[in-house]
């Protein structure tokens, strides 16, 4: 397997392009199902979790083409995608296919609204907590399915197509926004989805689909009405910049030191990591075209964080928020909300030298001087990128294996910080 090497202390100074969102690029994909014609994706970025999905599409039958460099683009360019589900062979999503990746069980509400029937396996993904689908599975109840699990699969039928209907989630929920969205889009009548997450993904969506002729309205907000269509066009849709990536490389900054511009990014979609950020003494400034983080000299102040879901502090930035306060200066209570096992890097944030206490869903972190580094290891794709930003700040050499978690969500991660002067290299088994 193969292996990322950092020898840490250098400040990061120059510019890091974001890619699209790996998290509103899946939703997009699966949306394809939707319709028989074309649906164009731009910017959509080069991550193992996209080339798995596009396998499970394949499965489905979706015909795909992966449109070549233009003149201009650059390796940084996302790539473009054409998705067409003319010719839907199977609407089975397998275990071996699924298992490998949560999101891929949202193709349940295409292929049953579309075609009255799916049966897709229980899913997989990160190990961040138990995440189970009841909630996705009741949005789709509902909107007039039915569903019953055998066998480790959802197998969810509609006789008559789904109808509109009121779907309320009890707890915020950004797969069952995607599936109850996808199913309301395509069935017979007006749905409202009230406790809707809010989330930037979630509004890319609705766009998307209500450029394939979809009526969706308040998309952004808790309150989301669909009108149902029968059916849905082709459309050319680009992916939203990836707000995780954006602030895992400002966070990165924040601990290195340095001056480095986020470009092809926005400030909107992640203002309450921002504004932390900005507690801790770290300069953020918006520029054209992106976000511009500086910390030079000056300590890092220790700030108290709790995750929750839009426009609150995000679960997915927990873990690098976590790396950095273990250089600040006092300590700082980190509350995860939102997945009840997501301090699986605690341990080996603790080889490199930092001191955290666990109690229960909060994290006590105990700012120390310096971080040394050491072998780690690396449990899902935020907790991996926590430990790289560690790396990048403690003193000599560190070495981060599993590294396969890293290239679900990050693309081209040891270019981008290799080109701001961090000593950063992959190590091929
Ligand atoms: C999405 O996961 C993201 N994944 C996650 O990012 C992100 O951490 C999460 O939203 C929260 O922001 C993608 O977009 C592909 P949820 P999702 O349904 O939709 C509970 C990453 O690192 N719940 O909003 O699966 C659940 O257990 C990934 O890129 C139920 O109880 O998350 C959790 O506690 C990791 N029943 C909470 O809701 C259900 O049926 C929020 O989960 C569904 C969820």
């Amino acid at each position: 397997m193969d292996r990322i090497h950092i020898t840490g202390g250098a400040p990061l100074n120059g510019v890091i392009p974001i890619s699209g969102a790996k998290n509103a690029a899946l939703p997009l994909m699966i949306a394809s199902l939707m319709t028989g014609e074309t649906l164009e994706l731009i910017n959509v970025p080069r991550l193992a979790d996209i080339t798995a999905l596009l396998r499970i599409l394949g499965n489905h039958g979706v015909d795909q083409m992966v449109v070549g460099k233009r003149p201009g683009q650059t390796s940084e360019t996302g790539q473009t995608i054409r998705l067409t589900a003319s010719n839907i062979i199977d609407t089975t999503a397998p275990y071996d296919l699924v298992s490998t990746m949560r999101a891929s069980f949202w193709v349940i509400a295409p292929l049953l609204a579309r075609f009255g029937e799916a049966k897709v396996s229980l899913p997989g993904g990160c190990a961040i907590g138990t995440r189970p689908v009841d909630l996705l599975i009741m949005a789709l109840q509902q909107l007039g399915a039915e569903t019953e699990i055998d066998g480790g699969y959802v197998i969810a039928k509609t006789k008559k197509g789904l109808r509109g209907g009121q779907v309320s989630f009890p707890k915020v929920t950004v797969g069952g926004t995607h599936v109850a969205l996808m199913a309301a889009a395509l069935a017979y009548g007006t749905s409202v989805i009230e406790n809707a997450a809010r989330e930037p993904e979630v509004v890319d969506l609705a766009d998307c689909l209500n450029k394939m002729g979809a009526r969706i309205k308040g998309a952004g907000t808790p309150r989301i009405e669909i009108e149902g269509v029968a059916r849905l066009n082709g459309a050319r849709h680009e992916v939203l910049p990836d707000r995780i990536e954006t602030g895992t490389y400002a966070m990165a900054v924040a601990m290195t030191g340095g001056d480095v511009v986020l470009k092809d990014t926005r400030a909107d979609l992640l203002h309450s990591a921002l504004d932390v950020l900005a507690t801790t003494g770290t300069e953020i400034t918006q520029v054209d075209g992106g976000i511009r983080v500086r910390r030079n000299g000056g300590g890092i102040a220790a700030v108290d964080v709790t995750t929750d879901p839009f426009p609150g502090f995000p679960t997915d930035l927990q873990a690098q928020f976590m790396a950095l306060m273990t250089l600040a200066k006092g300590q700082s209570h980190i509350r995860e909300t939102i997945f009840e096992n997501r301090f699986m890097h605690v341990q080996e944030l603790a080889r490199l030298g930092a001191k955290i206490r666990l109690d229960g869903d909060m994290a006590i972190v105990e700012g120390v001087e310096r971080l040394r580094g050491a072998p780690v290891m690396a449990t899902d794709l935020r907790a991996s990128v926590s430990l790289v930003i560690a790396g990048l700040a403690a003193e000599g050499e560190t070495q981060i294996n599993r590294v396969y978690h890293l290239d679900r969500g990050f693309e081209g991660l040891e270019a981008k910080l290799g080109r701001c002067g961090a000593q950063i290299e992959r190590v091929r088994a």
